[in-house]
């Protein structure tokens, strides 16, 4: 029985599930290296794209170091399973900077810049550059898929595949269902979520799809609080932990998240629902233009070490 089963699930018999053997993931950034992980662990080949050579090392040994915690966790007292599990999923990982490296394969997972033009700049060489079975789609967080997807000619296999940051631990995904995805392609999405350990919930072409538009005007709301004084951060984020039960306050999610990602999303949400609850909100727009970004630049709405 693998001990890792939730964590690690493993193709069943099912023909969609199947499908899916081989992935390329575009972009090794933060979300792009927790994607291309779930997928290894998961017994999938892995491709993982970027431009710069060193985000493709730091992504490597990121993967490596978070295979290690899954195993330590689920292995404690038997290093041989350790390590072999480390080694198996590692070593199902390549990384290349040309996108020519990973067009062969079955699923193509961007997760480069969150820009509408760069985002449609590279569908359009996939579109040209994959064979015609392989399915397209984006982990956009605030970008149209019908956008994105506007000048591809497979726009029956294209859709967008949206996980949550940190990608390992969180256990969403949203199946984005642009106007033109065919049945098959949605359902083999839905079962290559499910092979990487995720509980799968299926959304439209909506601005913020369900979580971002939600949590939009929760969070730009303890936002304008907090700058208005009404209460500190720290009382802010307490109330809600424990007034209301959420694991994290709205203001170390927005550290957490990233406060420039959170400027971007509201502009977005703005321009697309015209819903003035997602205006900029003043003390972002200062923090940001001062490089505070939040936990990944050590200083965000709170300061951090390391
Ligand atoms: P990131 O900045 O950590 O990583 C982006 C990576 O893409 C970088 O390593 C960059 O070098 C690479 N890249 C940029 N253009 C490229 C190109 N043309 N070809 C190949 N690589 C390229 O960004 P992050 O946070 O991983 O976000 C990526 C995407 O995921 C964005 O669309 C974002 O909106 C979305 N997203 C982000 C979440 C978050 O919490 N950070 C949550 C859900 C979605």
């Amino acid at each position: 029985m693998n001990k890792l089963i939730g964590i690690t699930r493993n193709f069943s018999n099912s023909t969609s599930l199947n499908a899916i053997k081989t992935v390329t993931v575009v972009g090794g950034g933060l979300m792009g290296s927790g994607i291309a992980q779930v997928a290894a662990q998961a017994g999938q080949n892995v491709t993982i794209i970027d431009l710069k050579p060193e985000l493709l090392e730091k992504a490597q040994k990121s993967i490596q170091n978070n295979l290690n915690r899954v195993a330590r966790k689920a292995y404690k007292d038997d290093p041989a399973k350790i390590e072999a599990f480390v080694k198996e999923a590692s070593d199902r990982i390549k990384i290349s900077t040309k996108i020519e490296d990973g067009v062969n394969v079955d699923l193509i997972v961007e997760a480069i810049v969150e820009r509408l033009d760069v985002k449609q700049e590279l569908f359009n060489k996939l579109d040209q550059l994959c064979p015609e079975n392989t399915i397209l789609a984006s982990n956009t967080s605030s970008i149209s898929i019908n956008e994105i997807g506007a000048g591809i000619k497979r726009k029956d296999r294209f859709g967008g595949l949206h996980f949550f940051n940190p990608v390992p631990v969180m256990r969403l995904l949203e199946v984005i269902k642009g106007d033109h995805i065919s049945e098959e392609t949605y359902q083999t999405m839905m079962a290559w979520g499910k092979s990487v350990g995720k509980t799968c919930i299926t959304c439209k072409d909506t601005p913020g799809f369900v979580v971002n538009r939600l949590l939009g005007p929760y969070s730009a709301e303890a936002l304008r609080m907090y700058e208005r004084g009404d209460a500190s951060a720290r009382d802010i984020d307490t109330a809600m932990k424990l007034g209301a039960g959420y694991p994290m306050g709205p203001l170390e999610l927005a550290d957490f998240t990233g406060l420039d990602n959170k400027k971007s999303i509201l502009a977005v949400m703005l321009e697309k629902t015209g819903n003035p609850v997602f205006r900029q909100v003043t003390i972002i727009d200062k923090l940001v233009s001062e490089g505070k970004y939040g936990r990944k630049s050590g200083e965000g709405i709170y300061k951090y070490n390391n």
